[in-house]
């Protein structure tokens, strides 16, 4: 354990640990558990700052990158693919692409990308045939290990949304047909092993039950927010990725950067994402500030990191294969790595339960 307002590490050096590897649901692809995500580098992070995290990330153990089309955030025209280039660019760089485990998304509808598709992305077989093409070259690649829808192709609760409010005339592309493109992919060797992302228990089992009668590939991931400020995927999701074998891969599992407490008494440090895009409002709101206020008091107490206490969390979830965590300078990669190797004593577990009995999902 680590004295009182200390960090884990090791000593050897920041990040220098033990990496687990995890089987990626029935696929015969194995994971790191701690999944390198990419949504800063283009924005946040520029190419050289993106390769020094690749770099170190890949000495540390990690083989498993998360990116998608439409990254870097927040989303423009003027930067679109540029994570894939950069991460394209380092693999032509430095090599290794078969020890390499590239997840990328393809960009379920939304009117936020007028420059992406005619402005009306959709999951459909036109669509995903064109993003795979460009997700290809971008990466400089001839295929993606982990191919991910970035969200369903039907209305519903995602992105924070409360309730269910059900449209019968919703323009929706049928899973079927979303399923039949991933099918030609995995077959014509450009896609390894498939995943939802932001998807909901019924989304799955359809997948599932479709696969499960020979109608395409089965589903390997569920990529969705799972963070002490949304644990939501706990109350039906967690229950089918056990039984159905389809992994979880945690994303914001620092609820966008929030549980470091760095954030709170309205403090806007310079060049943070809440700071620069203040109107991105998921983790932020007075329900947001209590529960982190809360979990940071716990850490403090007990001698942690807010962040790597939150991360801790996260990676030892049994029914977690991978968090995705997200940095933009190499002290928060060193500390964040280190954080899956932290054990978490049972009266700080004690104490995060109290705090979500009276915190319960602030940030869905
Ligand atoms: N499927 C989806 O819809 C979806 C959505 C979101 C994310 N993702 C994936 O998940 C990855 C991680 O998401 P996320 O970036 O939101 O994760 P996160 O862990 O919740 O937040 C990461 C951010 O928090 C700040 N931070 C991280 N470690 C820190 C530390 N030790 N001390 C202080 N600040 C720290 C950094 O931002 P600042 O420096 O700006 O504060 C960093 O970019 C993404 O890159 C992406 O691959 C997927």
């Amino acid at each position: 354990m680590p004295g009182p307002n200390q960090r884990a590490g090791t000593s050897q050096g920041w990040g220098i640990i033990e990496m687990d590897y995890r089987r990626l649901g029935r696929s015969d692809l194995n994971v790191s558990a701690v999944c390198l995500g990419t949504m800063t580098w283009g924005e946040q992070n520029t190419e050289a700052e993106a390769f020094e995290q690749l770099d170190h990330a890949r000495a540390a153990g990690i083989n498993f990158l998360d990116t998608a089309e439409m990254y870097p955030v927040a989303p423009r025209a003027e930067t679109f693919g540029r994570t894939e280039e950069i991460i394209g660019n380092w693999l032509a760089d430095r090599g290794g692409r078969d020890k390499t485990i590239v997840a990328t998304k393809a960009t379920g509808p939304s009117t936020r990308f007028p420059y992406m598709r005619d402005g009306k992305p959709r999951l459909n077989r036109a669509h995903i045939t064109a993003a795979i093409e460009a997700s290809l070259k971008r990466l400089r690649t001839d295929y993606i290990d982990l191919y991910q829808l970035h969200w369903p192709d039907r209305g519903g609760n995602a992105f924070g949304a409360l309730g269910y409010a059900h449209d019968p005339r919703a323009d929706e592309t049928p899973i079927e047909e979303t399923l039949a493109v991933l099918d030609d992919l995995v077959r014509a060797g450009m896609v390894r092993a498939i995943g939802v992302s932001n998807e909901r228990p019924w989304g799955v089992m359809r997948f599932l039950a479709l696969a499960d009668a020979g109608r395409g590939p089965r589903l390997a991931s569920i990529q969705n927010p799972y963070s002490l400020l949304n644990r939501s995927f706990e109350t039906g999701s967690a229950e089918v990725a056990v039984r159905e074998e389809c992994s979880l891969l945690a994303y914001a599992p620092l609820g966008a950067g929030t549980l470091t407490g760095k954030y709170l008494n309205g403090r806007r440090p310079p060049g943070a994402r809440l700071s620069l895009w203040p109107d991105n409002r998921r983790y932020q709101g007075a329900q947001a500030e209590a529960a982190v206020a809360a979990y940071v008091a716990l850490a403090r107490q007990s001698g942690l990191d807010p962040a790597q206490m939150a991360l801790a969390f996260v990676f030892s979830r049994p029914f977690v294969t991978a968090a995705i965590i997200g940095a933009t300078t190499m002290d928060h990669l060193r500390d964040n790595i280190a954080a899956a190797t932290l054990t978490l004593p049972p009266d700080v577990l004690a104490g995060i339960e109290s705090i979500h009995q009276i915190h319960t999902y602030p940030c869905p």
